[in-house]
């Protein structure tokens, strides 16, 4: 192979061992990701020196193995910010559950949790545990925390575990961790240098002064896309109504909004220097006429009326002042003749391609960690995804879009 043609030239991976069965996998891991040109420096946990020692470990990444805060011989300090700043990746296999939720909560006992949070670069997690262990909700809570900011994970496999017991868990094998390695330093490169605007959450249209109309959207969706966009190296422009969530990345700009009209005035503004925008917001059709200035007072078994009328459409706007070498991606959430609902959204919006989530799906549309989608295009040719998790759906929505 000529150097030239070697994956992961001039990259630097620090490979993470935690105390597993499987660290002997990352024997044959750290080998392929050196053949692949990588620069490797391991740091193992001390429970994961019971499993693989730290002289195979040495000899096959060609670097001294860190484990401890400083060396016992000479009381040189190993530090892991150095070693963090050096990093393009940070890539943890085996992910045991103990080490995953001290990530998760920031707890750092140990030198690889502090180099962790000292790593300015990416981190790829790949778990490896037993299947009731990697089931329980404790660990899928932490795997969601880390996913949400921004931590990519390399799904474990189903199959035989140490245990003897056959289930989800296993560790995915060296081979096809070092295909998303490479997949991930190439995918990152193709939104470097590009700017995208990301609608996200719901808008609320104020009634009085304590009451608004408003909808179920948590913004899950929008922020999961903001994220995939940032971690594949692009600028992010997130206009977001009312949520509970932040933005992890440092890429993300956060524009907080409240109402469709500003939602409208804010992406009308940043949309002409962005290479595209996808809106995941949940904008409301219609607003109050009248808002009023004091809180409207109950009247006794009196009803009362609120006109409504219409707010201007974002992406309909976006759709008509779009050049050619702006992509412009729409959702549509159905709940009847979704399909058809969805195609007349495309066209009229004059969008490049729109993913509609339905409410019939379990799992899919508001509030939801999950959604199902389809995504069809101008041509009406349509894609259809599993239910997966909103940073799964993420990662599919962008790759359809930068494939496109
Ligand atoms: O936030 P979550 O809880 O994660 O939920 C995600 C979601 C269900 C909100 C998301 O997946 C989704 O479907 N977003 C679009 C919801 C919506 O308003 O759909 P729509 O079919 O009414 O609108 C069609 C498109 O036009 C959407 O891209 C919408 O953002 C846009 N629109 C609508 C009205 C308006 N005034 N301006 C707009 O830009």
């Amino acid at each position: 192979m000529s150097n030239d043609s070697l994956q992961l030239k001039d990259k630097n991976i620090i490979v993470g061992i935690t105390g597993s069965i499987a660290a002997y996998k990352a024997a044959t891991l750290t080998r392929l990701l050196i053949k692949q040109g990588a620069k490797v420096k391991v740091v193992m946990t001390p429970l994961a020196k019971e499993f693989i020692t730290p002289v195979t470990m040495a000899t096959l990444s060609q670097n001294t193995v860190l484990s401890d805060f400083f060396n016992y011989d000479d009381g040189a300090w190993n530090s892991h910010v150095d070693l963090g700043l050096w990093a393009d990746l940070f890539l943890l296999a085996p992910a045991s559950a103990n080490t995953m939720a001290k990530m998760a909560h920031g707890i750092c006992d140990n030198l690889l949790l502090t180099t962790y949070l000292s790593v300015r670069c990416p981190a790829m997690i790949a778990p490896a545990m037993d299947m009731d262990m990697f089931q329980h909700p404790a660990t899928q809570a932490n795997i969601e925390i880390l996913k949400q900011r921004g931590n990519s994970f390399v799904e474990p496999e189903t199959g035989e575990l140490a245990s003897g017991l056959i289930g989800k868990g296993r560790m995915e094998e060296p081979e096809k961790i070092t295909e998303e390695v490479i997949r991930f330093f190439q995918s990152k490169k193709k939104l470097q240098g590009k700017q995208y605007l990301v609608t996200a959450g719901p808008t609320n249209e104020k009634i009085d002064p304590v009451r608004f109309i408003g909808n179920h959207s948590s913004g899950k969706m929008g922020y999961a896309l903001a994220e995939e966009l940032a971690n594949q190296g692009a600028e992010v422009e997130l206009v977001s109504g009312s949520v509970t969530m932040e933005p992890k990345h440092p890429n993300i700009h956060l524009h907080n909004v409240t109402t469709a009209a500003e939602m409208f005035e804010l992406s009308k503004k940043l949309f002409p220097t962005c290479n595209g925008a996808i809106m995941a917001a949940a904008v409301a059709d219609y607003t109050i006429e009248n808002t009023a200035n004091e809180k409207i007072k109950r009247q006794k078994g009196q009803p009362i009326t609120l006109t409504l009328t219409p707010t201007k459409d974002i992406a309909e706007h976006l759709g008509k002042i779009k050049k050619d070498s702006q992509v412009l991606v729409g959702f549509a959430l159905e709940t009847t003749n979704e399909e058809e609902n969805a195609l007349k959204k495309l066209r009229n919006k004059n969008l490049d391609f729109i993913v509609l989530n339905s409410l019939r799906d379990s799992g899919a549309g508001f509030n939801t960690d999950t959604n199902k989608i389809s995504i069809l295009d101008a041509n009406g040719e349509k894609t259809t995804f599993p239910l997966k998790s909103k940073y799964e759906v993420a990662k599919d929505i962008v790759l359809y879009m930068t494939e496109k």
